[in-house]
């Protein structure tokens, strides 16, 4: 089987067989949001938490809460997915965006401080590839500057936040359940309220919020199965003699274009917003995830170890952080490497290829000034995720060490 660093990478046959039985209609799941509420509340310490169809639809929701209005400014780090740009969007905020560090891909706090304005309401605060944000200093400046913080989850999730700074400074958590985050229903969002201050609010705003209909939600089902059928024939050839057009690349273009599968991020920026609670259908199979959590960090734990101790000293992730989303090297020849591990079947990624991924070119739609934040201009342009998928073997990881070791050539941001 291939390696696909997104799509389905924390789906097992166990998932599979529950999607499966969801479509036939075999499996009750009528109290699976109540169940996932109350799993959740226990791992959040009974704070409040809403449930939504996406983790875009969470942040939105956290705007809201945090009543951010139109012509306000709330603050993104450049190197994010369009996701978390577009809510703000979606309110006719503005983004504004803030450098990043080259050893975490999060936030720089010395120039988080250049671009606070009288105008900024809230800052997003992202945990890249599952590296911790300092989260004590972003929530000091933020309390300093009267500013609402938001805390963007959506590339980890663990059943125990007790030993982390997670959760503990922001004023709302966000986190999101896609087809490629650390735990997943296909889509998925979550927002956890971390102060009390607007626990009276929330429930109003999401009284208003419908659930989808149970058609539209067995997409997330459907799209298990049907990925898993691609995953099994990505590489199988449909022409003697040659390996580029293959069943499971064929497969991917007519489901895409049967619209029975989509892309969870395009270049397009959403204008509408398009908002809803999450399905009993993503409940039960998130629930199934849940179950899976602890094992699945575990597994992202032992091979963000193996990447630790064996890439090139230079190559290696600077940060004490073991649950990795996905591993991030830095080379000067990312898309070559890229290629030599599809080779070998290890399909990676690049997360985040551009300022505001996936968009290339002119960023002015999403507000993104050109030169604006120096460093990541730099950083996108020599990204490489390696994978932690769960199903990842040792010896698979240490291969994949060996081709970077040898054929990738580090990269280092001149000052
Ligand atoms: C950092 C980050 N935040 C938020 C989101 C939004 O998540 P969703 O796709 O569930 O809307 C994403 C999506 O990829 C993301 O990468």
């Amino acid at each position: 089987m291939p390696t696909l660093i997104g799509s389905i990478p924390t789906v097992q046959a166990d998932d599979l067989e529950l999607a499966k039985r969801i479509l036939k209609g075999q499996e009750n799941i009528s109290n699976s949001t109540a169940t996932l509420q109350k799993s959740l509340e226990g791992i959040f310490k009974s704070k409040e938490v809403y449930l939504f169809n996406r983790g875009r639809e969470a942040l939105y929701f956290a705007l809201k809460t945090l009543g951010i209005n139109s012509n306000d400014e709330v603050i993104v780090q450049a190197m994010t997915c369009v996701a978390v740009v577009t809510p703000i969007l979606w309110l006719d905020a503005k983004p504004v965006y803030v450098d990043i560090n080259q050893n975490d891909f999060n936030i720089d706090i010395v120039d988080l401080e250049k671009k606070i304005t009288p105008k900024t309401k809230a800052i997003v605060v992202q945990h890249t590839f599952g590296n911790i944000a300092d989260m004590k200093r972003i929530s000091e400046m933020a309390m300093k500057h009267n500013i609402y913080v938001i805390e963007d989850c959506a590339h980890l999730f663990y059943t125990d936040y007790s030993k982390t700074e997670i959760n503990r400074y922001s004023d709302v958590s966000f986190f999101s359940f896609a087809q490629d985050k650390g735990i997943s229903a296909v889509q998925g969002g979550l927002v956890v309220i971390n102060n009390p201050q607007f626990e009276k609010t929330v429930m109003d705003l999401y009284l208003n919020i419908e659930t989808q209909s149970k058609k539209q939600a067995l997409y997330n089902a459907k799209y298990i199965q049907l990925w898993s059928l691609i995953k099994k024939y990505y590489f199988t050839p449909i022409l003697p003699f040659q390996s580029r057009v293959t069943l499971g690349k064929i497969l991917v273009m007519i489901f895409r274009w049967l619209r029975l599968i989509k892309q969870q991020a395009t270049s397009s920026v959403d204008t509408i917003l398009n908002m809803n609670r999450i399905s009993e259908v993503q409940s039960a199979l998130l629930l199934n995830q849940l179950e899976k959590c602890d094992a699945i960090n575990k597994r992202r734990e032992e091979i963000t170890n193996i990447y630790d101790d064996k890439l090139n000293l230079e190559l290696r992730n600077k940060t004490a952080s073991k649950y990795l989303l996905r591993y991030p090297v830095l080379l000067s020849n990312p898309g070559v490497l890229m290629q030599q591990l599809k080779v070998h079947k290890y399909i990676c990624g690049r997360w985040y290829n551009s300022v505001v991924f996936p968009i290339h070119g002119n960023l002015d739609k999403v507000g993104y000034v050109s030169g604006s934040c120096p460093k990541a201009e730099a950083l996108v342009k020599s990204i490489l995720n390696l994978p932690t998928n769960i199903d990842l073997e040792d010896e698979e990881a240490v291969e994949i060490v060996r081709i970077v070791n040898e054929n990738g050539k580090p990269f280092k941001l001149s000052n």
